[in-house]
């Protein structure tokens, strides 16, 4: 075996979608987002995503599509344009589609207002028939998190919430310019559990600024004293170029990729001694969990939400830079938010781009789910449910085979089962990789795999 750790500078996808939206395309456009929304049925099991792009200040490590704005007036004017998009929505879909999950993020959703809040409710209860056994989460940063909003979420039958923590060291957080002491932390997490919200995430970055071993071990024994019901431990991608902001972090600043992979490695071991179970590249939940659950039952699921443990057919995405999936194909409104504004004005859909699934799209996307979800993929088995020869792949696998030979990371077994035997299970990122027809195509639009 050459080299067996060099791995971790390879570029790869997330992919949170089949092929990444870096491929998507303008020929696709409202006509298409417009026939699959009038194409759902009373029994057509929908989730909805609600993007809110506004944030009171930037954190300079964000990757996210957020604006930052001191005053409410354009949140407040955001808000109308997508209760107008949901009445558009609702012309297409006449209100059909069961609606059992509802998932507000951004930026940063605790920022809405009351009436806001309820406006945008009101508008998805009309586009479609709200099922309220389902999820609805929000994405909650602790800095904007009131008692008052807890209380509303609470009431409006909220029940699972997502916390922005990332790392609790001071040095980390001033030079990622967010100041959060943990006893506001921990103050929101207790508020949150009065008011009776059961399902608690939190977020967490390894790769950050002035991380160290000593650090982050510091960090996550602070988290799992919080003990959330699930962590999220996101690789920090620093991708300067495409984000600005980013530059006020110095390369320097920043641990190696050798160093983030040990990041990584110590919070699997810490997290598993502190029983909690590694879901997919990057999530740990306790066995209770919903999400353990699905990953041991093999039902888990990925989209651009993350991981879900819903069975959703259709994922609608409403706001600014928000991604639709319907069977079939994805499509994404404009990610400029005065262009978004501009169409639903118009009284159109604001999609501006997409892919609509072909040739051996849904294949490959099975197999690279299975990757993503579950560290291993039968080859063969994705053949015969796609109707494609039994060695299909054979390029593939004999890639597959490479790796295993130069890096150790993943396996073929039987010539036919793909699976991630690293335990840096973001390495699932490169098996997938190898089964996506696209990647060459966006090359160095991708962040590091570590
Ligand atoms: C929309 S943000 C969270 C909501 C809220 N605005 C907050 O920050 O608390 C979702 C999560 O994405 C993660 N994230 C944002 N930028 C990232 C980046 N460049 N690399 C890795 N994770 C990132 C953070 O963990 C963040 O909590
Ligand atoms: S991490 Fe959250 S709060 Fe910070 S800028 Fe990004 S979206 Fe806003």
């Amino acid at each position: 075996m050459e080299n067996p750790l060099d791995w971790w500078n390879l570029e790869a996808p997330r992919y949170t979608s089949y092929p990444s939206a870096h491929h998507f395309s303008p020929a696709m456009d409202g006509n298409w987002h417009a026939e699959r929304l009038a194409a759902m049925t009373e029994a057509t099991h929908v989730s909805a995503y609600i993007h809110i792009p506004f944030c009171k200040e930037l954190c300079w490590f964000c990757g996210c599509h957020t604006k930052m704005t001191k005053r409410y007036e354009p949140i407040a004017r955001y808000v109308r344009v997508l209760v107008k998009e949901l009445e558009i929505i609702r012309g297409f879909t006449g209100g059909r589609g069961k609606l059992n999950g509802i998932h507000f993020g951004g930026g940063s959703p605790s920022l809405l207002e009351r009436s806001d809040l309820l406006a945008i409710l009101y508008a998805l209860a009309s586009a479609f028939t709200h099922d309220p056994s389902g999820e609805f989460a929000m994405e909650l940063d602790p800095r904007t998190t009131t008692a008052e909003n807890i209380k509303l979420y609470a009431e409006l039958g909220c029940n699972r919430v997502s916390i922005g923590i990332q790392d609790f060291n001071d040095e980390v957080q001033r030079a990622i310019n967010r100041l959060q002491p943990f006893a506001m932390v921990a103050s929101v997490m207790d508020t949150i559990r009065r008011a009776g919200i059961k399902g608690i995430n939190c977020d967490l970055i390894y790769g950050l600024p002035h991380q160290t071993r000593e650090r982050f071990l510091r960090t996550l024994e602070m988290t799992v004293a919080l003990a959330p019901s699930r962590i999220a431990l996101f690789s920090y991608a620093h991708m300067p170029h495409l984000k600005k902001h980013q530059r006020l972090i110095e390369a320097s600043w920043l641990p190696s990729e050798r160093e983030k992979v040990e990041l990584y490695a110590l919070a699997g071991e810490f997290l598993a001694s502190a029983g909690y179970v590694a879901v997919g590249i990057d999530h740990f939940a306790r066995p209770s969990d919903t999400l353990a659950a699905a990953a041991s039952s093999g039902t888990l699921r990925r989209n651009f939400q993350g991981y879900v443990t819903d069975d959703t057919e259709v994922l609608v995405g409403v706001g600014s830079s928000a991604i639709s999936q319907f069977p079939g194909g994805y499509i994404q409104n404009s990610a400029n938010t005065p262009d978004y504004s501009a169409r639903v004005e118009r009284g159109i859909l604001p999609s501006v781009r997409g892919w609509r699934h072909g040739g051996d799209d849904q294949a490959r996307k099975h197999i690279i789910d299975e990757l993503m979800c579950f560290m291993k993929a039968d080859v063969e088995k994705a053949c015969r449910a796609f109707a494609l020869p039994k060695d299909y792949f054979a390029d593939e696998i004999l890639e597959i085979r490479e790796l295993e030979r130069r890096h150790g990371i993943i396996a073929c077994e039987d010539g036919r089962n793909v699976v991630v035997t690293s335990p840096h299970r973001m390495a699932a990122r490169i098996a997938a990789s190898v089964f996506d027809r696209y990647r060459h195509a966006a090359a160095g639009k991708y962040s590091r795999v570590a």
